[in-house]
């Protein structure tokens, strides 16, 4: 985006742009564009695998013989075609739904929207994981909610930390409009929510009366270990809003993703993405209907997890390898990203900078997935987007930036 001296519209903003915020992903994505750097900071699916001929041929299919109907608006809820196809994919993490409790939705990300767009008035609180999706930092600052953070272990989210919260915000006579976590392969800490603290979350939001809001894009994408239960399929009581997304099992520039949430929420985010964008893409919707009709969903997601794992060994590997003995990063069991953690006194913010300059190697700084941009000694390494040579070579790289920012520090401290 063109840079901004005087900004002669400055009057006619509403107060709420006042607290907007970029995503850091976003800002990062023209820099990490050009070929000569190692980008290991954007969570980008591997598009590359995805069969050429399969995509000609439901396009073609769609163009030649629902060519009208593709071309047409659609319901805001989306077809109910698609949404048994999205109940499907959700079976595959044992999690049953009924198509009338989906509402199909431009990604996942909309779904975090049209949450906080629905629920939060300014000043309400919201509990997110620290750290927390960079992505989901836009929406919440949009609608001046006031999140606090809940530190994460290797077993996802603190509840003890979550429920001394609950208990410091009900003794202010305040309750979370809802709290937002990623419990599979988070993105950006890699971590997932074990057993016994999904139990716990459900059973706090059943005690509490709290809203859970569930964004599973990852789950599918798992490389070792047991499948755990959404925390949708644990809630018996109608407290989780879910989301997903066709983002990362299909592909990212289909946009289409979806909320399974109980009636009285579904309909108001019916009038939600009826005011933002009338109803989802149907050509998109009808492309998507075509290949789950002749084609596998799985294999794909089968492929294309096998490259993100390999990818991930690489990355251990080389982290292993060539970071400094001081760092410790997490180990996920799936999805896309690794969380390491530096030394206190390194801010990988300024470090990205010395990285791209003088290593051409990027990753998004810790500080994107802070609302009080705390978080400064981490970094989130995304493996999902580049091969394994270009990983090892990318680590090594890092691993000099920061050697040699330590050996500043230690130099200059003495
Ligand atoms: C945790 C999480 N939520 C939501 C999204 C949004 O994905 P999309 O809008 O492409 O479905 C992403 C994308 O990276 C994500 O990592």
């Amino acid at each position: 985006m063109a840079r901004i001296d005087f900004d002669k519209y400055e009057g006619f903003y509403a107060r709420r742009t006042q607290g907007l915020r970029s995503s850091v992903m976003r800002d990062l994505m023209a820099i990490t564009a050009r070929p000569e750097i190692i980008s290991l900071a954007g969570g980008l699916p591997n598009t590359e695998s995805f069969p050429v001929k399969t995509l000609v041929k439901i396009t073609h299919d769609v163009a030649t013989e629902d060519s009208a109907a593709a071309l047409q608006y659609g319901p805001t809820e989306g077809f109910e075609e698609t949404k048994r196809n999205i109940a499907r994919v959700m079976e595959a993490e044992n999690t049953l739904v009924d198509t009338e409790d989906i509402i199909i939705t431009t990604g996942g990300q909309q779904g975090i929207d049209l949450t906080t767009r629905t629920l939060v008035d300014p000043g309400d609180a919201v509990i997110a994981e620290a750290p927390t999706y960079p992505g989901a930092i836009p929406s919440f600052c949009s609608f001046q909610a006031d999140v606090t953070q809940i530190p994460m272990d290797d077993d996802g989210i603190r509840t003890d930390l979550l429920k001394n919260e609950l208990r410091r915000l009900e003794k202010a006579g305040r309750r979370p409009k809802f709290i937002y976590v990623i419990p599979n392969f988070h993105n950006p800490a890699g971590v997932s929510i074990n057993l016994e603290r999904r139990l716990e979350l459900v059973a706090l939001a059943r005690e509490r009366e709290l809203i859970i809001l569930e964004d599973n894009p990852y789950g599918q994408l798992r490389f070792e270990g047991e499948q755990l239960p959404t925390l949708y399929s644990l809630d018996d009581d109608d407290n989780v809003i879910y989301i997903s997304t066709f983002s990362k099992i299909i592909s990212p520039g289909i946009r289409l993703g979806w909320m399974v949430a109980p009636a009285p929420l579904l309909a108001k985010f019916n009038l939600g993405k009826q005011a933002a964008d009338l109803c989802p893409s149907t050509l998109a919707q009808m492309v998507v209907n075509r290949y789950f009709r002749d084609f596998r969903w799985q294999d794909y997601v089968e492929k294309t997890t096998d490259v993100y794992h390999r990818r991930r060994d690489a990355m251990l590997a080389a982290l292993k390898e060539y970071f400094p003995e001081e760092a410790s990063w997490t180990r996920p069991r799936g999805g896309f990203y690794i969380w390491a953690t530096l030394p206190g006194y390194l801010d990988t913010t300024d470090l990205l900078a010395l990285a791209i300059e003088q290593e051409s190697v990027a990753f998004v700084p810790g500080a994107g997935a802070y609302m009080d941009g705390s978080g400064a000694n981490h970094m989130r390494l995304a493996f999902c987007a580049v091969p394994e040579e270009r990983i090892e070579d990318g680590i090594k790289r890092l691993a000099r930036v920061i050697k040699d920012q330590m050996a500043l520090y230690k130099a200059l401290k003495g």
